[in-house]
């Protein structure tokens, strides 16, 4: 029995996490969305276009291979901000909607996690998580994750990166993020690894038993 599952929240959440975890727990295959946005961004970068050049955006979008990402340049703080805006352009998403589809229709299931996935590309899933915590802690673990990377960025800066980003990711027209109506909403602000990683795993135990 296959199952497929879609995560969703904001920057930090843990969202990325949790889906590794699960995605291992299940023996499924795992797709990280946003290094999409990341990778587009940085394709646009690269060859030195602006982030709002649509044209060039899809191309890149178009382009990408779903398997292959130096996640190591990705990951970086600018990258996450620049693919905010790229995932901005209606354009862009909709070039990358049939390769996430792609993904989540494979016979043995798969993990996504993003902004949209229960919303706009898996719609149909059995089960919708959508992972949150308070904009200081997910501030916190950003600085630790980047820290941990050799960036050193003070905390007050994070947040402001986490609630810029928030209110752009939250606020676009296109596929904004928001939690679909049939996900449970996992808030992983007083919860360490462990535990979220159990409360999650009891959401799909009890919306997807495994036969
Ligand atoms: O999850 P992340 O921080 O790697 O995502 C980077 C940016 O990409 C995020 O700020 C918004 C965008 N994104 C999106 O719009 N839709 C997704 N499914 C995943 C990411």
């Amino acid at each position: 029995m296959s199952v497929l599952i879609a995560i969703d929240g904001p920057a930090a959440s843990g969202k990325g996490t949790l889906a590794r975890r699960l995605a291992r727990h299940f023996n499924v295959p795992h797709l990280d969305t946003g290094l999409l946005y990341r990778a587009t961004a940085a394709g646009l970068l690269a060859q030195g276009a602006r982030l709002d050049d649509v044209d060039q955006a899809v191309a890149v979008a178009r382009g990408l291979a779903l398997t292959d990402f130096n996640e190591d340049t990705l990951r970086g703080r600018e990258m996450g901000e620049a693919a905010s805006v790229v995932a901005a352009i209606p354009e862009v998403r909709d070039a990358l909607i049939e390769a996430q589809r792609r993904f989540a229709a494979r016979p043995e299931g798969a993990v996504l996690d993003g902004r949209d996935i229960g919303t706009v590309i898996c719609p149909d899933a059995p089960v919708k998580i959508f992972v949150t915590a308070s904009p200081e802690t997910r501030a916190q673990r950003r600085a630790l994750e980047l820290a941990g990377r050799g960036e050193k960025v003070e905390f007050e800066a994070i947040l402001e990166d986490i609630r810029k980003r928030d209110a752009r990711d939250s606020g676009r027209s296109s596929a904004p993020l928001k939690a679909a109506e049939d996900a449970l909403t996992l808030d992983t602000t007083k919860l360490g690894i462990e535990e979220a990683f159990a409360a999650a795993l009891k959401i799909v135990t009890e919306k997807a038993p495994r036969g």
